[in-house]
């Protein structure tokens, strides 16, 4: 089974988005081998969940909180995500590493959390530009999910997804190459030899161009997408690869 799953970040939170979702429903053609996940922000899930009307077509959250409720002024619950006809979570994502001082203690607390409610985490791994530099990228990625995955026994995670991406490949133009990419898949495969088939994706900087070289990858399921999910024509050229 392939996965492209599109990560919207802050973009498209409005009427906007509610039409781009219409007009990717009429243009991709999705394969039945395929599972493309949409991961708009939060304001507009619920009103997409009521409208996901294609095989194959599924929805993510970019983030969830780790409480159930309370205060917490801001956040939002697993369930409330769930109820909103989400069947994905991103989890762990750079930008909120970076952005927002998101620790892996964190994120392993919303990974047990997504788990309480039936969703599935997409949790993202990645070296910064100097941990590479200093050739560490093996040692942060075993880390990472390591602290992520802590405590969790291993017949709740069969549906994990990690999403690999390097931080100075988001966003940048500048992807990894399928050498490095396939490195670190090995590297995830070894650390999470225990639960079997775990899906890897990669993300950063991906595009219909290089998408085929990632996908020659045995071991890669697909890609998290950010920039070119948000043109229709570019989303699916990354879907529509092997035509390409
Ligand atoms: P990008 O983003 O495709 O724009 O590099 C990927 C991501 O952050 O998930």
């Amino acid at each position: 089974m392939q996965i492209f799953a599109a990560n919207w970040k802050m973009n498209f939170g409005g009427d906007d988005g509610l039409a781009f979702f219409e007009e990717l429903k009429t243009k991709l053609k999705i394969k039945l081998n395929q599972q493309i996940i949409i991961c708009p922000p939060a304001t507009i899930l619920r009103e997409l969940g009521q409208s996901l009307d294609l095989p194959n077509l599924y929805l993510g959250a970019q983030n969830i909180f780790y409480q159930d409720q309370g205060p917490f002024t801001g956040e939002i619950a697993a369930a409330f995500i769930k109820e909103a006809n989400c069947r994905y979570v991103i989890i762990g994502h750079s930008e909120r590493r970076q952005l927002l001082m998101e620790t892996d203690d964190m994120i392993n607390q919303k990974i047990k959390a997504a788990l309480k409610h039936q969703l599935k985490p997409i949790l993202c791994v990645g070296e910064t530009l100097a941990q590479r530099e200093d050739n560490q990228q093996r040692l942060v990625i075993e880390a990472q999910l390591q602290e992520a995955l802590q405590g969790i026994p291993k017949e709740l995670l069969t549906d994990l997804i990690i999403a690999y991406e390097p931080v100075w490949a988001i966003g940048t133009g500048l992807s990894a190459t399928a050498t490095q990419v396939r490195s670190i898949v090995k590297v995830i495969k070894e650390a999470l030899l225990a639960l079997g088939e775990v899906k890897i994706l990669y993300g950063g900087s991906v595009n219909g161009d290089n998408i085929k070289e990632f996908m020659a990858i045995p071991e890669l399921s697909g890609a998290l997408v950010g920039g070119a999910s948000l043109k229709a024509a570019s989303f699916e050229s990354i879907i529509n690869w092997e035509e390409e």
